[in-house]
C-alpha cells in the first residue's frame, strides 16, 4: 500500500453546522446555498475536509442529533439537489465532505418510532429497546445530568418503557437487530453515492454496547468491522471518524488490529490533558497521554481537536486535575456544564490572549494526528453564556461588522449572533480580519499552509525529546529521512532548555515560522523560549524532500 494515499492523515478538517454558517436565501437560518457560497473562503484558508453536523429532517431539539429521516435534507437547509451541488463544488476545490452518522438513536418523531410505539406487532417494534416495567437502573448512565433525569421513559401509546441513552425524545435504536444494521448500511451507501468521503460516527460506544433492561455490559465489536468492510467495498477511500470517549486501553478495539475497524478516533485523552497542560503549564500528563495513545494499525489516525460542538468534557481527568482546569478556564458556574465540563469557546477560555491561543492551536496542529477545527475558531469567536447549555458556543458565524454579523439578510434570525463585548461581531469578524495581516485568521491560514508542508507531523514516527522541564514539550517527527520538530513552552515565563535531536543532520534546525534558526556544533541545541512560545523546526534543510 502506498501510505501517501491516505488523504485523511494530513487533512485539515473543519466542522460546520449548516444552520449557523451562512444564510443564502435570507430566511434567518443557514443553508446549503449559503455554505456553497462560502467555499472559496474555506478553500483559501486551506482546509481540505468539511465535517457537516446533522442536516437531516429533524425536530432539532438536539440540533439535529434527533434525526427524523436519514435520507434527506431538512427543508430549512435546502434540497438534496442543493446538497449534491455543494458536495461537487467542494470537490472542485479539493475539499472533501464527511457527514454525521447518528446510529444510536432517532427522533421520537421518526416514522420508525411512530410505527414502533403503535403496537407490539408493528414491524418496527424491535427496532427500539423496550421493557414492560421500569428497569431498576433507569436513573443510571444519563449523559446530560441536570437536564436529563432518566434513561427509560414510559410511552403511553406503546404501553411500555423505552430506553434512551440521551434525551427522552431520542429513543435508542436496537442496534443489535440485523434489520437496523442493514438499514444503516443503506444509509451509508446512500450518502456515499451522493459523493461524501465518509462519516463522523456519533456516540459509537453506545451504538455497539448491549442495550436492554438487565443486560450485562458488553460490546459488539463485529459491527465495527462490518461497517468498515461495507464502506470500503463501496468507496475505497472513504473513512469512518468515530466519537468514542473511551480509555486508552480500549482504543485499539475501536481501531482494530488489522486495519479493519475505524480509520480515525477523536483523541479525547489528549484533548483533556492538553487543557490540563494549558491550565497548569505542566505538560507531563499530556506527554503520558500521548504515549498511552500511540496508534498502531497502519491506516489508523487520531483526530486532534481543542473545542468541539459539545462541552469540553473533563471526565477523564482525576478530580484534582479537573478542578485545576475548571478554575483556570471556567471560574464561574455558568461556564460549566453537566458537572464534568466547560461550555465555553476557546478564545474566551484563553482570555483572548493571542499568545495562548496560538500556543493551543500550534499544539493541535502538531500533536500526532489530524487537526479538526470548528467554524469560527479561525477568527477567535466567543460564546454567549445567556444561551442555554451547549447553544452558547453554537452562535452564527461572524462574517462582517454588519447586521446579524453578515450571517443573514433576514430581519430576525433563528439564534442570536454575539453583538456585545470583546467577542461581539463589530470587533470579531471575518471581513475585518481578512484585511489585517496580523489577524488570527491570517495566522491560521499561514499555519495551515506550513502544516501541510510538513507531512511528518501527521505521517511520521514521533518521539518525545527530553527537555528537562515539565513546561516544555518537544516532539520530533521523522518520515522518509525528513524530520521536523515542534517545541512548545506552556509556561507564561521565558525558559531555557536544551534538546538532543535524533537525526544525522540534527546540527541544523531551521525555524519554519520565523528567522530564529538554531545552528549548533552538535545535535544538542540550547533554546531560549519566550512565554507561551512555539517553534516549528525542519531538521537539516529549509526545504522538505532533501
Ligand atoms: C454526540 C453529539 C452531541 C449529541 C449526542 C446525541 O455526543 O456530539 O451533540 O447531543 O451525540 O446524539
Ligand atoms: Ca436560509
Amino acid at each position: 500500500m502506498v501510505l501517501n494515499d491516505l488523504w485523511y492523515k494530513n487533512a485539515v478538517i473543519y466542522c460546520i453546522d449548516v444552520a449557523t454558517f451562512f444564510d443564502g436565501n435570507g430566511d434567518g437560518i443557514g443553508d446549503f446555498k449559503g455554505l456553497a457560497a462560502r467555499l472559496d473562503y474555506l478553500a483559501g484558508m486551506g482546509i481540505t475536509c468539511i465535517w457537516l453536523l446533522p442536516f437531516y429532517p429533524s425536530p432539532r431539539r438536539d440540533d439535529g442529533y434527533d434525526v427524523a429521516d436519514y435520507y434527506g435534507v431538512d427543508p430549512r437547509f435546502g434540497t438534496l439537489g442543493e446538497f449534491v451541488e455543494f458536495v461537487s463544488q467542494a470537490r472542485q476545490r479539493g475539499i472533501r465532505v464527511i457527514v454525521d452518522l447518528v446510529m444510536n438513536h432517532t427522533s421520537d418523531q421518526h416514522p420508525w418510532f411512530l410505527d414502533a410505539r403503535r403496537s407490539k406487532r408493528s414491524p418496527h417494534r424491535d427496532w427500539y429497546v423496550w421493557s414492560p416495567e421500569k428497569p431498576k437502573d433507569a436513573e443510571k448512565g444519563v449523559v446530560f445530568p441536570g437536564v436529563q433525569k432518566t434513561t427509560w421513559t414510559f410511552d403511553k401509546q406503546a404501553g411500555e418503557w423505552y430506553f434512551h441513552r440521551f434525551f427522552d425524545f431520542q429513543p435508542d435504536l436496537n442496534t443489535e437487530n440485523p434489520a437496523v444494521q442493514a438499514e444503516f448500511r443503506r444509509v451509508m451507501g446512500f450518502w456515499l453515492e451522493l459523493g461524501v468521503s465518509g462519516f463522523r460516527v456519533d456516540a459509537l460506544p453506545f451504538v455497539i454496547s448491549n442495550k436492554g433492561a438487565g443486560r450485562p455490559p458488553g460490546q459488539r465489536w463485529q459491527m465495527l468491522r462490518d461497517m468498515r468492510l461495507f464502506l470500503q467495498w463501496h468507496t475505497a477511500d472513504a473513512i469512518l471518524l468515530a466519537e468514542a470517549n473511551v480509555l486508552p486501553e480500549e482504543d485499539l478495539e475501536y481501531f482494530g488490529d488489522r486495519d479493519d475497524r475505524m480509520h480515525m478516533l477523536f483523541n479525547f485523552q489528549v484533548n483533556q490533558h492538553l487543557f490540563y497542560a494549558l491550565a497548569t503549564a505542566d505538560g507531563s500528563t499530556l506527554s503520558q497521554a500521548l504515549e498511552r495513545t500511540r496508534t498502531r494499525p497502519e491506516t489508523a489516525q487520531w483526530a486532534n481537536f481543542l473545542r468541539n460542538n459539545d462541552e469540553l468534557d473533563l471526565g477523564r481527568l482525576v478530580a484534582e486535575q479537573r478542578e485545576k482546569v475548571l478554575s483556570a478556564f471556567a471560574p464561574e458556574d455558568t461556564m460549566r456544564l453537566y458537572g464534568r465540563g466547560i461550555r465555553r469557546r476557546l478564545a474566551p477560555m484563553m482570555g483572548a490572549d493571542r499568545r495562548r491561543m496560538e500556543l493551543a492551536y500550534s499544539l493541535m496542529f502538531t500533536l500526532p494526528g489530524t487537526p479538526v477545527l470548528r467554524y469560527g475558531d479561525e477568527i477567535g469567536m466567543g460564546d454567549d453564556l445567556k444561551l442555554p447549555d451547549r447553544d452558547c458556543g453554537r452562535t452564527p458565524m461572524q462574517w462582517a461588522a454588519e447586521e446579524h454579523a453578515g450571517f443573514s439578510g433576514s430581519k430576525t434570525i433563528f439564534r442570536p449572533v454575539i453583538r456585545e463585548g470583546p467577542f461581539g461581531y463589530p470587533k470579531v469578524n471575518m471581513a475585518g480580519q481578512r484585511r489585517d495581516p496580523e489577524s488570527l485568521l491570517n495566522w491560521m491560514e499561514r499555519i495551515i499552509r506550513m502544516y501541510k508542508e510538513c507531512p511528518e507531523f501527521s505521517w511520521g514516527d514521533w518521539k518525545q525529546l527530553d527537555t528537562g522541564i515539565d513546561s516544555v514539550l518537544a516532539l520530533q517527527y521523522s518520515q522518509d529521512g525528513g524530520a521536523v520538530l515542534a517545541v512548545h513552552n506552556l509556561s507564561e515565563s521565558p525558559v531555557r532548555t536544551s534538546i538532543e535531536v535524533d537525526h544525522p543532520s540534527g546540527q541544523r534546525l531551521f525555524n519554519l515560522l520565523s528567522n530564529d534558526h538554531s545552528i549548533s556544533r552538535s545535535t544538542r541545541h540550547a533554546l531560549r523560549l519566550e512565554p507561551h512560545a512555539y517553534r516549528w523546526f525542519r531538521v537539516g534543510s529549509e526545504v522538505s524532500g532533501r
